[in-house]
Parts: structure tokens; C-alpha cells; sequence
């Protein structure tokens, strides 16, 4: 950088807010853009599914664009969508929310995780989340103005949030727990007991509940525990879903947020001056995912379990232990038999075989040591994946 360059850098520096300043740039970003630079790559660092949009849904927004919708809607959503959501919730979780109060269409999840922390916390509360986790987690608390308090997860408890571990860091500053299940990075999703237990610190402490459930549908013979369907959880719970993964919608920018009549009238209170609403097109999609989306989720599910098996196999079988997760599309193997970090791993992998990894680190401290591998990619890829892995693992080797 010339001496001029640099010291324009610097003017633009104070133009920055310290709370951006403060936060670093996402690990898996960084991981895309040294990608982005290599050529025929089998990836498995990415997090959304291989599938397109099934037809039909596709089919409904273009209807709805062809009919001229094409207008704000209310800042709360389509209350036709609304209700599908009311009676998608009945149906799954036995919960029953009010259409025209207690439930905000969102862009994407991602909005919904934003709103239910601007609109809760204030400065300085802080908010408890499990480490590793998803990587926009802590960089939103701390653009809320709270501090994230990170519990560690290990993989002898096939990285599940435990209340034991939670409630020796709870202070008087701790407002909100932030959970996500079944969890981006790991695969690992919560047990109804285990919930239980969060549930029991919630009510001792009087501390709400975010719960991250986007991946709930994506679940591999356990059964998904709605948080807010735990008793007495309802009020203390905001519930944040969305279209991204289930439908394989990502490029749709369209979810929920559902909660107590208070919390989601002071979510919209920000959603009104920011984002008005979700794009009404994205809206009709998501009535008619909910309304006939069902045999799509089946076949996508059957599908994702089928790579799952063969992933989790094959990487404890090329030397990369592997806990075998029931959710999402990822598996979380170690590394420890490779002697290196987990973005030596990753940068090394890539470059030298060819395959993409994420690193363990960029989703927390107790990510390092392991790497998030997805199967949101052909059986093909996966199988060639693993054979490049293979192959590398046995050169790398600790002795
Ligand atoms: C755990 C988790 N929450 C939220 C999101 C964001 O999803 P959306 O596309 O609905 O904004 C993601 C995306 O990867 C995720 O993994």
C-alpha cells in the first residue's frame, strides 16, 4: 500500500462504528473467497441445500407476480401466511399462536435473529451461547449492544448445551439464552430432557429463550422438541423458523419469528423502518411450501440421510473421528489425527486435494479440532470427497 493509500484507509477507519470495528469478518466467508480462487473443487463447505425450490412453489410466486402481486404487504406478512403458520405449529407442536399478534414474516431467519436481539437487549446484557455455534450468533449480539457468553460443548457430549454447564455462567447481566438445534456447525440436536433442563434455569432465572430451530424439520430418527412447547415456555420463548433449509429456499429471503404479542410488536417496531416487510412474492412461495410442501421435506430428508450415513462412515474410517449427528446436513470429524489447526487443515486440504472444509474454529474456540463437513451435496461428490480426504489424512498422520 503506497503512503497516500494508507492513510486514506485511515480517514475511512473513523468513518467506522466501533461496534462494526469490533466484530471480525466470518470465517466461513473468508473460507469462500480463497474458494473462490481454486479450481475443481468438491466442496463440502456449503450450508445450504443442493436442491432448487420444488416446482410447485416455484410455480406460486410466479402466479402471484403474474396477478400483479407485486406490492408491499402488511409490515406483519400475508395474514394468509400467518395462519398456514398458525396451523403448521398446531399441527407439529400442539402450540397455539394468533395469527394476527403473535407471529412476523421476516427476511430469512437471519432478520428474525437480528430483530429478537435489537429489540430485548440493552447495552452491556449479556446472552448466553453454546460454543461452537452459528457463525452470525455472536457478531449480532454485539451489534445489539449485549456481550455473548460462550458455553463450552465438547464432542464426549456430542456437543449438546448443557444447563450444568450454563447456569455456573449466569450473572446478573444475563437476559437471554441462544440456542440452535438441531445445530450449524455440529449436526447435534437437543433431547427433550436436556431441554427440560434449560427450560427449569429459564423460569429460576426469569431469562427468555432464543431458539433457533430453522434446521427442525431436518432431523434423522429423533424427533425435534419445539422449545416454546415446553411447559410454561411459551411465554418466555421467541421462536425464530424459516423457508431456507426445509424447502431448500435460501435465495427466497423469507422466515418467521413467533413469539409473545409484546416481543413481536416490538420486533416489528424496528422491522416497520428497516426492512417493512418480506418480499411478497417470497410470501406467496412460503403459503404454498406450508400448504403442500410436506413430500418435498420427506424426499429431501431420505435423501440427506442416505449422505449421512455415507459420511459419517467414511470419515471414521479414513481416521477422522466422527459423532454421528441426527440433524441439519453437517458432520463435525476431528482432525486431531492430522497434527494441525483447523485452517492449516482446511487451507492445506484445499489446496493440496482440492476438497473444501470449513474449519472448526470459525464457529467458536471449541470448534477448533474439528471441521464442518456438509452433505447438502451429491452422493458423487461426497464419495469423492472422502477419497481425496483419505488420501491426505494418510499423509499427514500423526505417528
Ligand atoms: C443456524 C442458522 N440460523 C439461521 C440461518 C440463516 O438462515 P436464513 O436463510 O433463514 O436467513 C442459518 C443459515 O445458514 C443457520 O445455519
Amino acid at each position: 500500500m503506497s503512503d497516500i493509500q494508507s492513510s486514506l484507509a485511515k480517514t475511512f477507519d473513523s468513518f467506522i462504528s466501533q461496534k462494526v470495528n469490533s466484530i471480525s469478518p466470518s470465517g466461513v466467508r473468508k473460507f469462500f473467497e480463497l474458494l473462490s480462487s481454486a479450481e475443481e473443487v468438491v466442496s463440502l463447505g456449503i450450508g445450504e441445500p443442493d436442491f432448487v425450490t420444488p416446482w410447485h412453489i416455484r410455480e406460486a410466486a410466479t402466479r402471484s407476480l403474474q396477478q400483479g402481486y407485486t406490492m408491499y404487504t402488511s409490515n406483519y406478512g400475508l395474514i394468509e401466511l400467518r395462519e398456514e403458520l398458525a396451523k403448521y405449529l398446531e399441527l407439529h407442536y400442539g402450540l397455539s399462536y394468533d395469527p394476527q399478534s403473535e407471529i412476523l414474516i421476516t427476511v430469512g431467519t437471519s432478520e428474525g435473529l437480528d430483530l429478537a436481539l435489537r429489540a430485548t437487549l440493552n447495552p452491556g446484557d449479556e446472552v448466553i451461547i453454546p460454543d461452537p455455534c452459528y457463525v452470525a450468533y455472536s457478531p449480532c449480539i454485539i451489534l445489539a449492544g449485549g456481550v455473548p457468553v460462550m458455553v463450552p460443548t465438547s464432542r464426549e457430549n456430542d456437543f449438546i448445551i448443557k444447563a450444568s454447564d450454563i447456569e455456573p455462567r449466569l450473572t446478573k447481566r444475563t437476559k437471554i439464552i441462544l440456542i440452535g438445534y438441531p445445530s450449524n456447525p455440529t449436526g447435534a440436536v437437543m433431547s427433550k430432557e436436556e431441554l427440560n433442563k434449560i427450560a427449569e434455569l429459564a423460569r429460576q432465572y426469569d431469562l427468555l429463550v432464543i431458539s433457533d430451530e430453522i434446521y427442525a424439520r431436518l432431523v434423522y430418527g429423533v424427533e425435534h422438541t419445539c422449545f416454546a412447547s415446553l411447559p410454561g415456555m411459551k411465554e418466555q420463548t421467541i421462536l425464530l423458523g424459516g423457508f431456507s433449509k426445509t424447502y431448500a429456499m435460501t435465495g427466497w429471503r423469507i422466515g418467521y419469528a413467533v413469539a409473545n404479542s409484546q416481543f413481536i410488536e416490538a420486533m416489528v417496531r424496528i422491522h416497520q423502518y428497516t426492512m417493512l416487510c418480506a418480499p411478497i412474492m417470497a410470501q406467496a412461495a412460503a403459503i404454498e411450501a406450508l400448504k403442500s410442501g410436506e413430500s418435498d421435506i420427506e424426499m429431501m430428508v431420505k435423501e440427506y440421510d442416505k449422505r449421512r450415513r455415507v459420511m459419517v462412515k467414511g470419515m471414521n474410517d479414513i481416521g477422522l473421528p466422527c459423532f454421528e449427528p441426527k440433524g441439519a446436513f453437517y458432520t463435525f470429524p476431528s482432525i486431531e489425527n492430522a497434527g494441525m489447526t483447523s485452517e492449516e487443515f482446511s487451507e492445506k486440504l484445499l489446496m493440496e486435494e482440492k476438497v473444501a472444509v470449513i474449519p472448526g474454529s470459525a464457529f467458536g474456540q471449541c470448534g477448533e479440532g474439528f471441521v464442518r463437513c456438509s452433505y447438502a451435496t451429491p452422493l458423487t461428490n461426497i464419495q469423492e470427497a472422502l477419497k481425496r480426504m483419505g488420501r491426505f489424512v494418510n499423509k499427514y498422520r500423526k505417528s
